[in-house]
C-alpha cells in the first residue's frame, strides 16, 4: 500500500512487545504485553502495519459482527507518522466493518485526524471509564 510497508491483519506472528512500544510512543495507555495480546487477539479486527518483520502502527476494532463496532488503540510511532499510515489502518478496519455504526474517543487534538476519516462529534457520547479522575485531567472527559 505504501512503499516499504505491509498491512498484516492476524495476529500470528505478531511480536507483542514491539505493539506495546507503538502503543507507549504514541502515548497511550502502558498496559503490560499479556494484556494488549489479550486485547487484540479478542477482538474482531486487528490491523498491524510491518516494517519488515517490525509493527509500526496498529489499531483495532471490537463488534457484534452485526450493526456496531468499537475502534482502540490506534497508533503510530512517531518516526512513521505523517506518511499515511494512519490513514491505512483507519480504512482497513472501516472496511472491515461495513454497514456498521463506528464508534470511538480520540485523543484530545486527535479530532480532525478521524473527522476527515468521516467521524463525527457525538452530542451523547457517554463512557465510564476505570480511572475517570485521570481521563478527566487529560480532557477526556
Ligand atoms: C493519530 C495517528 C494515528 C495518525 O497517524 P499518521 O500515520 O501520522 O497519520 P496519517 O499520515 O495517515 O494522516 C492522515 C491525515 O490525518 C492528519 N493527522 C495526522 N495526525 C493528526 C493529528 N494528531 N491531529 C490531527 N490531524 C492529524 C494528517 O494531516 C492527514 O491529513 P491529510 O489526509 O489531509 O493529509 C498518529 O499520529 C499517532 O499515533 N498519534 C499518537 C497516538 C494517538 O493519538 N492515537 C489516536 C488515539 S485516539
Amino acid at each position: 500500500l505504501i512503499a516499504g510497508y505491509k498491512t498484516v491483519t492476524n495476529c500470528q506472528e505478531i511480536d507483542f512487545n514491539q505493539v506495546r512500544e507503538v502503543l507507549k510512543q504514541a502515548g497511550l495507555a502502558a498496559r503490560s504485553v499479556e494484556v494488549i495480546e489479550k486485547a487484540f487477539k479478542n477482538s474482531y479486527t486487528s490491523v498491524f502495519i510491518l516494517s519488515g518483520d517490525n509493527p509500526v502502527g496498529v489499531g483495532r476494532a471490537i463488534s457484534d459482527g452485526a450493526y456496531e463496532a468499537g475502534v482502540y488503540d490506534i497508533a503510530v510511532l512517531p518516526e512513521h507518522q505523517g506518511k499515511g499510515l494512519g490513514r491505512v489502518i483507519i480504512d482497513e478496519i472501516c472496511k472491515s466493518l461495513p454497514n456498521m455504526n463506528i464508534i470511538l474517543y480520540a485523543m484530545p487534538g486527535v479530532e480532525n485526524f478521524y473527522q476527515k476519516k468521516g467521524f463525527a462529534k457525538m452530542h451523547t457520547g457517554m463512557i465510564r471509564f476505570i480511572n475517570a479522575d485521570l481521563m478527566r485531567s487529560m480532557g477526556f472527559i
